[in-house]
């Protein structure tokens, strides 16, 4: 049975017109104005007044890591579905090994996890030590296994974190590899070194999590980053970045040529340091790295958006209970499982917040959270895109609608949302993932184990 979309805005990261979308045996067959159904059983959409564009790609989450002594809240079958809720058709997960194991072992174990996806996903390679076999799996990763980008973290010390020297090797064998290396850069020393001082002056609470992790600290990393991928000559990709001094630190490396990519994720770009001011504990919920940075930073990183810096915005979706897991870090904040829940809540946000307020148009926006993620990580135009031959992975987007984000209605395995509140304009009225509709009229049709693993190829 085919699926015609009939009458819609169709919207790509450069154009923008009137027209059909038929769908066929999971792909997308044709697009144009006037496609008529091939079959009788052909189920028909009319998305007149509605936006049509491709399924969101994030490039940022992480179901079910084992994290800070315990694990994010959504796995692959719950964090999926609220992504497709949200029109997200695609994720690029974190396969996590700890320091000493294989990165193959750990893929293994990531493939089995993710086995219950709903929806289609990929998988980045977390980085976390260089030891002897290092180097050979990296590059087995990407010529086998359809792994091709590498993340490292300079923060997290004596965790996952990674020391300058082992990011070289790691740099370096990563760019023989054909990799991209993505990084989270925060001075983890400093980071460290800042907590210990505050935990010892009895500055225990959730507010003094961004005193331990000021933005200096994270513009520094980002410069850092820049500095080692120069040398190695390797290509980097710098995860959520937060402030003004990142930007200034990716936009140097790129007028000295080097190939950077930048991403940002809604929290920032939406929240400010006020939150950390909550009573009750409830500033738990923000706690995550980078944090939420003081007011003046967003309008530096809508700026950024503005001008072109940032390729994407993802999630860094990471969601934890308040009740039982962000309470683990009551008596001392360094215990506070870091990160929060937003797979379900980008498209939404970025279109009220972006598109509605003027920041970008609507092209932009598709490039944002579809085709540039989708490009950068080897998708495109199987994800990303709406042509001939690409999955048929489509957002129904209906302008009219609006609401409000809220914990009580959102589809995450999350009893906190940080966005709880936000209006929001327009609604996802359709997800169609592998030319099947998944999330029609606000109710989810998915099936634990319909996601496929998509394999990136080799550059
Ligand atoms: O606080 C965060 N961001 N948690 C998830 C892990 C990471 O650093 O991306
Ligand atoms: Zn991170
Ligand atoms: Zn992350």
């Amino acid at each position: 049975m085919g699926l015609l979309i009939r009458h819609g805005e169709i919207v790509t990261a450069s154009e923008r017109f009137v027209g059909d979308v038929y769908c066929d045996g999971g792909k997308i067959a044709a697009v144009g104005p006037g496609l008529e159904k091939r079959s009788s059983s052909d189920e028909v959409i009319d998305a007149a007044g509605a936006f049509v564009f491709p399924g969101g790609v994030d490039p940022h989450t992480h179901m079910e890591l084992p994290f800070m002594g315990t694990e994010a809240s959504d796995d692959f079958e719950t964090g999926t579905a609220a992504a497709v809720a949200g029109g997200t058709t695609t994720i690029i997960d974190l396969a996590c090994p700890g320091r000493g194991q294989s990165l193959l072992e750990g893929l293994e174990l990531w493939l089995k996890k993710a086995e219950k996806a709903v929806s289609d996903y990929a998988l980045h390679m977390a980085v976390t030590w260089f030891g002897d076999k290092t180097a050979a799996e990296i590059a087995e990763c990407v010529q086998r296994r359809g792994i091709t980008s590498f993340k490292s973290f300079m923060a997290y010390k004596g965790a996952i974190g990674v020391d300058d020297d082992e990011l070289l090797e790691i740099m370096a064998a990563t760019r023989d590899a054909g990799g991209l290396t993505m990084l989270h850069c925060e001075h983890g020393d400093i980071v460290a070194s800042l907590q210990k001082k505050l935990i010892s002056e009895g500055k225990t609470e959730p507010r003094y999590h961004p005193v331990s992790r000021p933005s200096f600290v994270e513009g520094e990393a980002t410069g850092r980053a820049t500095a080692l991928a120069r040398v190695v000559g390797q290509r980097l990709y710098v995860v959520h970045m937060t402030c003004r001094e990142s930007l200034e630190a990716v936009t140097q490396a790129r007028l000295r040529g080097q190939e950077v990519y930048a991403e940002t994720c809604p929290q920032y770009l939406l929240l400010d340091d006020s939150v950390y001011e909550k009573p009750d504990f409830e500033a738990a919920a923000y706690v995550m790295s980078p944090p939420i940075r003081p007011s003046g930073h967003q309008e530096a990183l809508w700026g950024g958006i503005r001008a072109g810096i940032f390729d994407t915005v993802g999630t860094d979706h990471c969601p934890f209970f308040q009740k039982g897991q962000k309470e683990m870090g009551r008596a001392d904040f360094t215990k506070i499982p870091n990160g929060a829940a937003g797979v379900e809540n980008r498209l939404q946000l970025l279109y009220t917040y972006g598109v509605c307020a003027g920041r970008m148009d609507m092209n932009r926006f598709v490039s944002l959270v579809a085709t540039r993620p989708a490009q950068i990580f080897g998708l495109y135009p199987r994800k990303g895109s709406i042509v001939p031959g690409a999955d048929a992975d489509l957002v129904v987007y209906d302008p009219s609608g609006e609401g409000v984000v809220s914990a009580a209605t959102h589809h995450h395995r999350c009893d906190r949302s940080i966005f709880e509140g936000f209006k929001v304009k327009g609604k996802v009225a359709r997800t169609v993932a592998g030319g099947k509709v998944v999330f029609a009229d606000g109710k989810l049709d998915v099936r634990r184990g319909a996601g496929r693993f998509v394999k990136r190829p080799a550059r």
